[in-house]
């Protein structure tokens, strides 16, 4: 799918960094077919140095020189970005926009021609290659730039395809969702201090016990609530926990922290 595209990484930061080394790892993608840009030589020394790839402080260059766009630098760096490669881009490439709260309609706008354009909400999990990704096609988009974009992504992770409108509540879920649990890992790992356990085995107890509740769910395709009962033994001491984090209000709290953190995206968009 991705081996005979070359693929231009515009801002190869942290980010781009992840999807790179995913991409190589899995052997996607051969270091030849890259080419990556950064604001500053010494980052572009880096991943020379690191990855063996073709790097340029010309974003234009790289452009033309490619088969898919990847705009990996900040959202406020994303218009100049843009008027700078338009001249290079025409409907035969890919740009994929990984860049929060950056809409497909904005970059199709600025560009002025139809070009195929998708907009991608990774998570940092991404990094250690268990990411979460959410993918939407802008107007010129089709089915076969929503495969690319999903090759390129489930190289760190998993990745759903979903209509536009769908991206704010993404970003307020799985992107801001690890910030959610990491508090939740802490309070456990507090929790298991204050019950008695040394605080690195209890910090790797919460760890590695929310890291299996996630794959439970993932793997066996059971509803969470099932996989709870599962572990609810009738006057066991699960549902004392359980009571407790009701009367907590844990549901309701996540709940409002993903509306939020959905509704913050939005005016994100706009500003
Ligand atoms: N990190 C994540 O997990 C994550 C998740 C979802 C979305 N995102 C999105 O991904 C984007 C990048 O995030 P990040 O964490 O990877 O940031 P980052 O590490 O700061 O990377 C941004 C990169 O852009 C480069 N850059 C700046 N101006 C440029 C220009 N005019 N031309 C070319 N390159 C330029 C910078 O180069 P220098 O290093 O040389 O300054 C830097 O390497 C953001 O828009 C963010 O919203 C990130």
């Amino acid at each position: 799918m991705l081996k005979d595209k070359k693929i231009a990484v515009i801002g190869a930061g942290k980010l781009g960094e992840a999807i790179l080394g995913g991409l190589f790892d899995a052997g996607a993608v051969r270091p030849a077919n890259v080419i990556a840009t950064a604001a500053h030589q010494e980052r572009l020394n880096v991943l020379a140095e690191r990855f063996g790839v073709e790097t340029t402080l010309a974003n234009a260059q790289a452009v033309s020189e490619s088969d898919v766009v990847l705009l990996s630098t900040k959202p406020q760096t994303i218009p100049e970005v843009v008027d700078e490669i338009a001249e290079v881009l025409d409907p035969s490439k890919l740009v994929i926009t990984a860049a929060a709260s950056v809409s497909t309609g904005f970059i199709e706008e600025r560009l002025g021609k139809p070009v195929p354009v998708l907009r991608a909400m990774p998570n940092t999990p991404s990094l250690i290659k268990v990411g979460m990704t959410g993918i939407a096609a802008g107007t010129h988009a089709g089915p076969e730039h929503v495969a690319t974009t999903r090759a390129i992504f489930e190289a760190v992770g998993r990745v759903v395809a979903v209509d536009e409108k769908h991206m704010d509540a993404i970003t307020g879920l799985s992107a801001s969702g690890p910030a959610y649990l990491y508090i939740v890992i802490e309070s456990l790992a507090e929790a298991g201090v204050k019950v008695g356990l040394p605080r690195d085995v209890a910090t790797e107890l919460a760890a590695q016990t929310c890291l299996g509740a996630g794959a439970m769910v993932i793997e066996t395709g059971e509803h969470p609530a099932r996989l709870k009962d599962t572990v609810t033994t009738p006057a066991g001491c699960t549902i004392d926990g359980i009571l407790e984090l009701e009367d907590g209000g844990l549901r309701v709290t996540l709940i409002k922290a993903v509306v939020k953190a959905a509704a913050r995206a939005h005016e994100l968009l706009e500003a």
